[in-house]
């Protein structure tokens, strides 16, 4: 579809898996029902990691299982390894995002392996996902700046970006996992990765820590790039990235779509209903602007 715009939802597992609070299975199918009524199409509901590492995305595999299948709609599962891949599979998961990293310290802290032994484990993932007719979204993080190592260089980002796309991602995601970057930034490095993929292969996925992902996301598009991930109310942050904030909330992502005249295939209403009842059940404020000023305007509040 001409000026469509595809919101990958990651609220579930990149906003939850660093939550203090740890939700039911019933809350977060609640959640993630709310997403899919909304019209949100990709949606990351879990990932199949340590529960030492991660005790937050217990159950992942348990919340994909308990899933309505619904036609057009992807649920997808985060595999750092074959053992999570095969968790996935347990359930009959036909969508998985392998992750790694533009930093060593970064991909040490968060999957306790070089860059170079990530993308080992992830040949063994593909290969078995080949064969299994599973889609293979990557992540890279740390596109911009490091928590352990400062600035990275987008050169790195752009090699370890083509190689998820060698082996067979189908899409990757270039994480600004901290949410320091300036739109400058971010436009280096989809310079640097354009250089080597199509911007239909790329996605962004900006944390709002210092408040410049809706900026970032405007600079992206002038790269042609047309995906973004988000996260309802903008949710979450990273285990293994101190003080990094939620990603840019989806509510916000999609005011500044629609406003600009892309189709999100979201309705406004519903995906403001569904940001409510989450951070009801959380108990605090919403971290989405739009969806602050969208309940004032309707005479209520965003939680
Ligand atoms: P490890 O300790 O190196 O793994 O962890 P190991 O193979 O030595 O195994 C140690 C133990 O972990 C064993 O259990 C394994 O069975 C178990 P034990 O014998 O001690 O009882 N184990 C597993 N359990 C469940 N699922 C698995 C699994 N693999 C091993 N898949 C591992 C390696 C990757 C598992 C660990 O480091 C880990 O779980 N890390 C968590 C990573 C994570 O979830 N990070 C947050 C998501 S990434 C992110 O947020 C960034 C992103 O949003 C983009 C951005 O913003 O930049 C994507
Ligand atoms: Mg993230």
């Amino acid at each position: 579809m001409e000026n469509f715009v595809k919101i990958v939802e990651v609220g579930a597992r990149d906003g939850l898996q660093n939550e203090s609070i740890i939700l039911t299975m019933s809350d977060k199918l609640n959640l993630i029902n709310d997403l899919v009524k909304a019209g949100l199409t990709s949606i990351e509901v879990g990932s199949c990691v340590s529960p030492k590492w991660v005790p937050q995305m217990a159950g992942s595999t348990e919340i994909y299982q308990a899933l309505p299948k619904v036609d057009g709609v992807s649920f997808s599962l985060l595999t750092p390894n074959i053992k999570g891949y095969e968790a996935a599979r347990s359930v009959g998961c036909t969508e998985v995002a392998i992750f790694t990293a533009a930093s060593e310290s970064f991909t040490q802290k968060n999957i306790n392996c070089t860059i170079k032994e990530s993308l080992m484990r992830f040949d063994e993932i593909m290969a078995r996902a080949k064969s299994d007719g599973v889609k293979v979204r990557g992540y890279v993080s740390c596109v911009v700046d490091c928590p352990y190592e400062g600035a990275i260089d987008p050169a790195i980002v752009a090699e370890v970006s083509a190689r998820l796309l060698d082996m067979g991602c189908y899409e990757v995601s270039l994480g600004e996992t901290i949410g320091t970057a300036t739109p400058d930034k971010v436009a280096k490095v989809w310079q640097a990765c354009l250089a080597h993929a199509d911007a239909n292969l790329l996605a962004g996925h900006f944390h709002n820590t210092y408040g410049m992902a809706i900026a970032n996301v405007a600079a992206s598009l002038d790269f042609g790039i047309r995906t973004f991930d988000a996260s309802i109310a903008g949710l979450g942050g990273c285990p293994y990235a101190k003080g990094a904030s939620g990603n840019v909330a989806t509510e916000d992502l999609h005011y500044l779509l629609t406003g600009m005249g892309y189709k999100t295939g979201i309705d406004t209403d519903l995906l403001m209903q569904a940001g409510k009842n989450i951070m009801q059940r959380l108990g605090r404020q919403s971290r989405s602007n739009a969806a602050i000023a969208y309940w004032q305007k309707h005479g209520s509040s965003a939680t």
